[in-house]
């Protein structure tokens, strides 16, 4: 790592910056320049390991501001831009981000001005480096080794494209949290031991493992999951670029099952493909310990999209549990469930009724974020009741610890969790049922269904809503006597 140093050569300004991607440090010292009035054709910003050799001698500090309460302007846009753009491998990002920086000084509106080629270009640069994240995460492939006391040890090699390792590690540590594993890449490494994350320097290609049997399954597992029906061979190509596929086991087998796809689209058709995954472990008996274990869960196809598990929330002995369908696009992103547009509907209902989200355990029959990816969207779809029959054991070992009095579920994929068949929601709202565990299921709609309505019906459903709500509280009620 460089020493930091900011060099004065006459009017002339060096900046050394201490890490590729340290978009903190480059905030603070462009806000620092703009303050004392420092045009960007007076500044050079040296990445680690960049020739600085020519500025190195002279005054060895940044100008000091006169103002330093000197309001900069940068807009939102700018800066959520910024800090991706910080991460691109282009030597001149620095430079191009506060070349923007200083113009938006005085025009505050420049970002929306989408025939400036400086905002193009920092758009594209932001594009480039999210793209190449979702990459990170899609194609990253471990292959097992074993350590010198005979312990699994997860290595994957992968070769980005921009300064992203460090950006997405907390991605890995969320999804592989209970494996140990490393990250070995050209621009730096990361490895993970179940606690701790490290970082080290750049690695090349045979220091990674090149194949083990773990990939044989791996490609038995894709092969199964491959859906023939589907088959776009255009659209895999862009979302799997050839560059990718030396370092994916599972690629080996695209040309077979290509090849293979109209045949298997017909045997599919006959006979049904198993997706799903092996037999769970022993059910784990706390809720922190169900949380770090929903995160590594690959029972389904569900959890091997680009997300991340949610689990419920609430405190471990609620008289009341809350279950919905699946976590949405809010919720995946925060972790938390029922925080999006469905979650503000359900709170508006439960202060109505006077139950108090805080004393209740909310969570969900499917505990990743289904969806298809469309441009930048992430439309949600269903679950299917093989994913929602599968997950139940998460669920289930949810209600076990908290042990609700009352289950009241949302719509009919939380019904089917927790009956383990397709009910209708008409049929069987507005009377408890009994579960196994001498809790009482009550079924209502789903907050989602009322936000897609409008009119009378909207109208209707959420009377029926709230009145199911209304029954909910006035049974915890009589249960509480
Ligand atoms: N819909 C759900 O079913 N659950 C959530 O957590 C959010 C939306």
């Amino acid at each position: 790592m460089t020493a930091l140093s900011h060099v004065k050569l006459g009017t002339y300004y060096v900046v050394h910056m201490p890490e590729p991607d340290d978009f903190a440090f480059w905030r603070e010292r462009a806000r620092q320049l703009v303050q004392c009035d420092v045009p960007p054709d007076r500044v050079a910003w040296v990445e680690p390991g960049g020739n600085g050799s020519l500025f190195s001698h002279g005054d060895k500090r940044l100008p000091v501001p006169e103002d330093d309460k000197q309001i900069i302007r940068a807009s939102k846009r700018f800066l959520s831009i910024a800090k991706n753009v910080c991460h691109h491998s282009d030597p001149e990002r620095f430079s191009l981000l506060y070349a923007m920086l200083w113009r938006l000084q005085s025009n505050p509106r420049l970002m929306e001005d989408k025939a400036d080629s400086q905002v193009r270009r920092l758009e594209d640069m932001d594009k480039s480096v999210r793209r190449d994240a979702h990459k990170m995460h899609a194609f990253v492939r471990f292959r097992m080794v074993e350590d010198d006391e005979g312990n699994e040890h997860y290595v994957a090699w992968f070769e980005p494209d921009h300064h992203i390792v460090r950006r997405e590690a907390g991605f890995f540590v969320r999804r592989f949290a209970n494996m140990h594993w490393s990250i070995l890449t050209p621009r730096g490494c990361i490895h993970w031991d179940g606690e701790t994350l490290r970082e080290s320097g750049p690695a090349q290609k045979s220091d990674a493992p090149q194949g083990d049997p773990a990939e044989d399954l791996w490609r038995k597992y894709y092969a199964s999951i491959f859906n023939p029906a589907r088959l776009k061979i255009g659209a895999m190509l862009k979302e799997m670029p050839r560059k990718y596929w030396k370092n994916m086991p599972e690629a080996a087998l695209i040309p077979e099952l290509v090849a293979g796809a109209q045949k298997r689209e017909s045997e599919m058709v006959d006979a049904g493909a198993s997706l799903f995954g092996s037999e769970f472990e022993d059910r784990p008996e706390t809720l922190a310990a169900i949380d770090k274990a929903i995160h590594g869960c690959r029972k389904c196809p569900i959890g091997n999209l680009d997300n991340q598990a949610v689990m419920g929330e609430g405190p471990d002995n609620a008289a009341l549990m809350i279950v919905g369908e699946q976590p949405g696009d809010q919720e995946d992103q925060t972790g938390k469930p029922f925080v999006g547009p469905a979650g503000q509907v359900l709170d508006a209902a439960l202060a109505q009724a006077g139950i108090e989200r805080r004393e209740t355990y909310v969570t969900n029959a499917v505990k990743h974020f289904k969806y298809v990816q469309r441009g930048k969207r992430r439309l949600h779809q269903s679950p299917t009741a093989k994913e929602i029959d599968v997950c139940r054991w998460w669920h289930e070992a949810e209600r076990a610890i908290v042990k609700p009095k009352v289950v009241l579920a949302l719509g009919a994929s939380a019904a089917r969790a927790m009956l383990g068949k397709t009910v209708s929601i008409s049929k069987v709202r507005g009377e408890p049922l009994a579960l196994d565990d001498g809790s009482e299921l009550w079924v209502t709609a789903h907050p989602s269904y009322l936000l897609r309505l409008d009119g009378d019906a909207k109208a209707e459903q959420e009377r029926l809503f709230a009145a199911d709500l209304a029954a909910v509280k006035d049974r915890l009620a009589q249960l509480a006597q």
